[in-house]
């Protein structure tokens, strides 16, 4: 009988599959009341002499039962890992599968290439809120209430006093409101006309604001700094044109041109071939003005301007549809990745 047990361990062994199999075996075999500890207990059945013999016989089969299930075990454990790794294995080589990028809108690529031509040339940015006190967007610009300038700009109003700004210039106020100067500042922004929409016309568009003011500011300052400004924008050979205009908050004020990006200057549809295009307004900022805002002009001087982020953005990208820049449609967006 000892003799086939170790036989009959290692068959069982050998079939065992689990690891409650491999624990049941071991119970039967090597535990307490297992088969082998059973004949070690026989030996008190035995003559005295004969115990020696049969007692390291049992031994001995014990250990062979450890090492059978010592090694058994071993080679379950490797099993196991064989098999997660191979569950887990990756083909590095698999095609990947691609992720579409997205893109910044244009008019934010836009708004960053202006924003960083003035920064670089020391203004800073800041914003403004754009549900407006009438005495930010208008009156403390030179437009009183019942002034017919407020014709100018069509505007939601939400009470007597409050209004949804029609422009990004009462953020110059709120700024000259809060610092002293010397005040180099642009603000970009939504704002809101009650226009109906059209190919040209949106309710809402993005406007960025400049403001410059500082002893001795003068227009050859305005001139130099949005010349500039529209040679880094549009190119080195820009041409620029400084036409009369006006503004109740600048004076005097001007409208300017600038060559046509796509054409430069010959002509061409997206300048309905003009070969110029109206890309801002400014001006000197109106001594009333900074006087309201509890400057001295006797003192101060200072340039401001405002220009259409969205007209800048159709231009540069010959979008002829105002539409297209707020209806988010993606098949158009990707086309600016
Ligand atoms: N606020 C004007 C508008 O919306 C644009 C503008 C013109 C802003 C001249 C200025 C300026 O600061 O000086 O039509």
């Amino acid at each position: 009988m000892m003799e086939t047990m170790i036989v009959e361990i290692r068959a069982a062994l050998e079939a065992a599959a689990t690891d409650e199999a491999l624990q049941e075996l071991r119970v039967k075999y090597l535990g307490k009341k297992g088969l082998i500890t059973g004949l070690m207990k026989n030996m008190r059945d035995l003559p005295q002499e004969e115990r020696p013999a049969y007692g390291s016989k049992v031994n001995a089969l014990r250990s062979e039962a450890e090492e059978a299930f010592a090694a058994k075990a071993e080679q379950m454990k490797a099993a196991a890992l064989e098999q997660r790794l191979a569950a887990e294995k990756l083909d590095v080589t698999l095609p990947g599968k691609a992720t579409p990028m997205g893109a910044l809108h244009p008019l934010n690529q836009v708004y960053r290439e202006v924003r960083d031509i003035f920064t670089g040339m020391g203004f800073e940015v800041v914003e403004g809120p754009e549900v407006e006190f009438d005495k930010y967007n208008f009156e403390m610009l030179n437009i009183p209430k019942d002034h017919p300038a407020r014709d100018m700009q069509d505007t939601f109003y939400v009470s007597e006093d409050i209004v949804v700004r029609t422009h990004t210039s009462p953020v110059q106020v709120r700024t000259m409101l809060k610092h002293e100067p010397p005040i180099r500042v642009i603000c970009p922004g939504r704002v809101y006309r009650t226009d109906d929409v059209d190919a040209t016309h949106s309710p809402v568009f993005n406007q960025v604001e400049g403001l410059y003011i500082d002893k001795g500011v003068t227009f050859a300052d305005l001139k130099g700094i949005l010349g500039e400004f529209l040679r880094k924008l549009y190119g080195q050979s820009t041409v620029t044109k400084f036409r009369p205009g006006f503004f109740p908050f600048t004076e005097p004020s001007a409208e300017v041109d600038a060559s046509c990006a796509l054409c430069h200057g010959k002509g061409c549809p997206a300048c309905k071939g003009a070969g110029m295009i109206e890309v801002l307004g400014c001006g000197m900022v109106h001594p009333r003005v900074i006087e309201a805002c509890g400057l001295d002009p006797e003192v101060y001087s200072g340039f401001a301007f405002g220009l259409g982020l969205d007209r800048l953005t159709n231009i540069k990208y010959g979008i002829t549809d105002i539409r297209l820049l707020y209806e988010n449609d993606v098949r158009f967006l990707s086309q600016f990745v």
